[in-house]
């Protein structure tokens, strides 16, 4: 699908990261963006900081991907103002961890309502209208190398991404041959606020319990903080809705690690009776 003037791109979790490095990549194209995100303040920011957007085609949106209502309101007010959507991005998400015997409901809850049940919605509402419109149109889902390995400390993120790989790829199989295109991506270490993303727990799902330990704390600092530019992710996620790629990855390394477990996976057929 080309991004050019004209078209309208949709993006959650547009007020910080790899969400608002795509709404300036879309806002650079001369799209139209509606910027989504639970962070008010952090929208407007956003919205500011985009550049190339046509007069009047920017729309902020107080958006809790969690729930479904929050997000339908979200597709009809994008349709309201521009009238399609050529471009979504199911993107908000969250890093939180624990082992799982430590973790409570409201832990899972939270992750796994941002993170997976955030892009069911979105597609839940949005893409019944997108191929309705009958227009060239791309879905760009937001998973993670975290949906391959699965580590300790990190199963609902892991669970989360794993599960978005899972929609996207069912998605890749029933949009064939339709005007809707789709893309997952997977990311590695993006230099984001993904490590803050405490900031955005709802108060009725935060769990009083010791935090990490501050070295391990400084540990993912770190390695986030050394990660690429989400404007580079961008970059890449725009080539690959205009090619109609379905893979996205930033990290070759990591890829390959991938075959390991489906080594494992295999090695296991030996054990077979
Ligand atoms: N940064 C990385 O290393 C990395 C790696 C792989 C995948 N990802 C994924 O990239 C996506 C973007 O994260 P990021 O790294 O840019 O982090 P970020 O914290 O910088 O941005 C995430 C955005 O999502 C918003 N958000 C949080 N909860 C929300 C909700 N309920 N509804 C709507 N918006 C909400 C936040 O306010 C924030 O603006 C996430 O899905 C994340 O899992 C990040």
């Amino acid at each position: 699908m080309q991004t050019a003037p004209g078209t309208t791109a949709v993006i959650t979790g547009a007020a910080s990261g790899i969400g608002l490095a795509l709404a300036q990549r879309a806002a650079a194209d001369g799209m139209n963006v509606v910027l989504a995100d639970v962070d008010e303040a952090g929208l407007d920011e956003a919205a500011r900081s985009l550049d190339g957007a046509p007069d009047g085609g920017v729309l902020t949106v107080r958006c809790d991907v969690s729930d479904p209502d929050a997000v339908e309101d979200l597709a009809v007010g994008a349709y309201e103002r521009f009238g399609s959507v050529e471009l979504l991005c199911n993107n908000a998400g969250v890093g939180g961890g624990g082992t799982v015997a430590e973790l409570s409901r409201k832990d899972w809850e939270w992750v796994l309502g941002v993170n997976l049940w955030g892009v069911i919605h979105g597609v839940t509402s949005f893409l019944p209208r997108m191929l309705d419109s009958g227009g060239p149109a791309h879905v760009v889902n937001t998973a993670s190398m975290a949906g391959f390995f699965a580590t300790a400390g990190m199963a609902p993120y892991a669970v989360s991404k794993f599960g978005v790989v899972a929609l996207s790829e069912s998605m890749r199989a029933e949009l064939a041959g339709s005007s809707v295109g789709i893309s997952v991506l997977c990311p590695g270490w993006v230099s984001t606020r993904i490590h803050e993303s405490e900031r955005n727990r709802p108060a009725e799902l935060t769990v009083e319990r010791p935090g990490r330990p501050e070295d391990l704390r400084d540990m993912i600092r770190q390695v986030i903080e050394s990660g690429l530019p989400p404007s580079s992710v961008a970059d890449g996620v725009f080539a690959a809705v205009q090619a109609d790629r379905f893979w996205i990855f930033t990290h070759p390394e990591m890829v390959r690690a991938t075959a390991a477990r489906q080594e494992e996976v295999l090695a296991a057929l030996d054990d077979l009776h």
